[in-house]
């Protein structure tokens, strides 16, 4: 498994260069920000996805072709082949997640989902996200001390959002409260009756820089060793 982290800020200019390898929906996708770092960061992150991808499957960025999966999921592929995974060896899956300055991209040869959250403004936002836990999640981070408990949050989002990216089944509250994940250092899925998230058959790991942000990988299967990169853009 491959771990990429994409810095997003980048200038005009080098959006404007990074824009050339992307197609005509997702240049239209683009204009649709209201706001301009909103634009450059958006271009910045799909720019380096193309770039990623086409270096693992051996093709010029802007000629990977991406497909919606039923709810949305990116995939490699044209929109109406035959599903790609799980079994073909040529194209790898991948998934993306940003928040603010940073992007990680994740590319693995089996389903994979990857979330990550900056740790600005945790404090005040925690609260607001308990609807989506299990009774047995909000438990556990009521019973953490009171200056643990933003950080419990928003591991327990990211791995729960990083679980459901994996499977690519979308959310729905109802959904998000069948299964309970761990809130303490170790990743872990620890109880699940939602159709798609079987014990046993998907494996999380924790992505955290201590006081900036934390995040989960997820995958299909047992966890593959990490390899973690960092994008360059160029001067
Ligand atoms: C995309 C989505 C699945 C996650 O959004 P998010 O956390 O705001 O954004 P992230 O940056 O982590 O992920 C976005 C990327 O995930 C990928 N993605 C989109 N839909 C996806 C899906 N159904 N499954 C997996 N990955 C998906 C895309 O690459 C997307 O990037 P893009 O917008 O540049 O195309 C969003 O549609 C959503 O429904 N969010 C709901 C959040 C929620 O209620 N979570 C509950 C926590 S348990």
């Amino acid at each position: 498994m491959d771990l990429w982290h994409v810095p997003l800020e980048i200038d005009e200019r080098l959006a404007d260069a990074a824009a050339r390898v992307l197609d005509d929906a997702e240049r239209a996708r683009a204009q649709r920000f209201a706001h301009p770092h909103d634009r450059r960061r958006w271009i910045a992150a799909r720019a380096a996805l193309r770039h990623i991808l086409g270096a693992a499957c051996s093709m010029p960025s802007d000629q990977v072709r991406f497909r919606l999966g039923e709810h949305g999921k990116p995939e490699l592929g044209q929109a109406g082949d035959a599903a790609v995974h799980p079994g073909a060896p040529d194209a790898p899956a991948f998934n993306l997640s940003h928040s603010g300055v940073l992007a990680l991209i994740v590319v693995c040869d089996r389903p994979v989902g990857v979330d990550l959250e900056l740790l600005e403004r945790a404090d005040e936002r925690h609260e607001d996200i308990q609807s989506v836990f299990s009774p047995a999640e909000r438990a556990a981070i009521a019973a953490a001390p009171l200056t643990q408990r933003p950080l419990a949050s928003y591991r327990c989002w990211t791995r729960k959002e990083a679980l459901l990216k994996a499977a690519g089944c979308g959310f729905a509250l109802d959904d998000t409260t069948r299964f309970t994940v761990s809130i303490d250092a170790q990743a872990k899925l620890l109880g699940s009756n939602h159709r798609r998230l079987a014990m046993g058959e998907w494996s999380l790991r924790a992505l955290e820089q201590p006081g900036t942000r934390t995040g989960a990988v997820a995958v299909r299967g047992a966890m593959p060793p990490c390899t973690e990169h960092h994008w360059h853009w160029p001067a």
